[in-house]
């Protein structure tokens, strides 16, 4: 192997695991050097969500180009490196398998080790790369187009569920609104920036919250952990075409006061988020909360999570917006510290959509 572990050490990130091809060489876990990523959204932007045949085609298109930019930029030679980072799960299969292939080729070539990394943790490391302190244990919320979980997190990669959602996740009910109001691929971008012209108080849309266990109230709380997004786009869809199964959406232009729907779902779902993340901050009796994901790129949830927080005198932690959605600086970030925990693996490796 080319180098020994030390708090140093270069490492180049690869991730694949839904539409954005990246590549990233981060030094020491937490300064990026360089974070190179492919968007895909204009190829799925027709289809209202991301089709895996395009987008495992896309990233065997991109895939060594955005390698080599992520190297050229950090002005980084193979050489440098103590190790490749990639993400093994979870993702669309064919999604992951491209940027396994592709870093265990650049493994062997320049004599390597890999170090396999799962998609949803390097969420979280992304939101600790703020902080230049210890970061664990603390709360984490992953919020994306494919996840909706809280966690207890007590290490970068050691990670106990606490609450996931039932059906849609936050991202993809973002994505499946915006369809329903007319606007643009991805969703929440589109929502967030039609809500800043409306009224979040304008309609009480529902917010889920699973009924109290027993635990739940011997902790002082009202109602137990838990998401579920599809009867919020529900009533949406309701609200926007009314209760008429069969009639057809009306035209953008035809929905009547837009942003205020946009404004009261996205309401919606960061009353559902920051409230359900702190009381399960309370509950674990932990002080600091993670929060990662393209869903925290999300202005409102970002002032109304920091509010919440420190009402309850804990601190919200988020990454800064260019590393919420997917990226592969927090693949290189989270790459060091498992390379220095001998966290590696051989070119048996595999991926897994789980
Ligand atoms: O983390 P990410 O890039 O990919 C997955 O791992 O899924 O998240 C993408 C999701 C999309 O559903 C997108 O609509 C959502 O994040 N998103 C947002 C915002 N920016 C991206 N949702 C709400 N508000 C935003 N500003
Ligand atoms: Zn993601």
């Amino acid at each position: 192997m080319n180098a020994t572990p030390t708090s140093n050490a270069l490492v180049l990130g690869i991730e694949s695991s839904c539409d954005e091809t990246a590549a990233s060489v981060v030094r020491g876990g937490t300064e990026i050097l360089s974070s190179i990523i492919h968007s895909q959204a204009q190829e799925h932007a027709e289809f209202g969500g991301v089709v895996p045949e395009i987008a495992g085609r896309s990233h065997l298109r991109e895939v060594h180009r955005v390698i080599r930019e992520a190297l050229d930029e950090a002005g980084v030679a193979p050489t440098d490196l103590a190790a490749v980072a990639v993400t093994v799960q979870p993702g669309l299969i064919g999604s992951l398998l491209v940027g396994l292939s592709a870093a265990k080729g650049f493994a062997m070539r320049h004599n390597l080790p890999i170090v396999p990394v799962h998609h949803i943790h390097a969420h979280v490391w992304a939101a600790t790369m703020e902080l230049k302190t210890q970061a664990f244990p603390a709360i984490a919320l992953v919020v994306s187009g494919g996840h909706t979980a809280l966690y207890r997190a007590t290490g970068p990669s050691d990670f106990t569920s606490l609450a996931h959602t039932l059906d849609d996740a936050a991202g993809e009910a973002f994505d499946k609104v915006a369809w329903i109001l007319g606007l643009a691929y991805p969703g929440g971008p589109s929502i967030s920036r039609l809500a800043q012209e409306g009224d979040p108080t304008a309609f009480r849309f529902p917010r889920y919250r699973p009924k109290a266990l027993p635990n739940s109230r011997e902790l002082g709380l009202e109602r137990s952990l838990g998401f579920s997004f599809s009867g919020l786009k529900t009533a949406v869809l309701y609200h926007v075409r009314g209760q008429d199964a069969l009639a057809p959406t009306p035209e953008p232009q035809d929905i009547p006061r837009r942003a205020d729907v946009a404004a009261s779902f996205q309401e919606a779902v960061v009353d559902a988020l920051v409230t359900q993340t702190v009381d399960a901050a309370k509950r674990e009796g932990l002080d600091r909360i993670f929060v990662g994901g393209g869903v925290a790129c999300n202005a409102r949830l970002r002032t109304k999570m920091a509010e919440a927080a420190e009402k309850a005198g804990k601190t919200a932690i988020f990454p800064s917006p260019a590393y919420c959605s997917d990226n592969a600086a927090m693949i290189a970030g989270l790459g060091w510290p498992l390379f220095e925990a001998g966290a590696t693996a051989d070119l048996t490796l595999d991926a897994s959509p789980r």
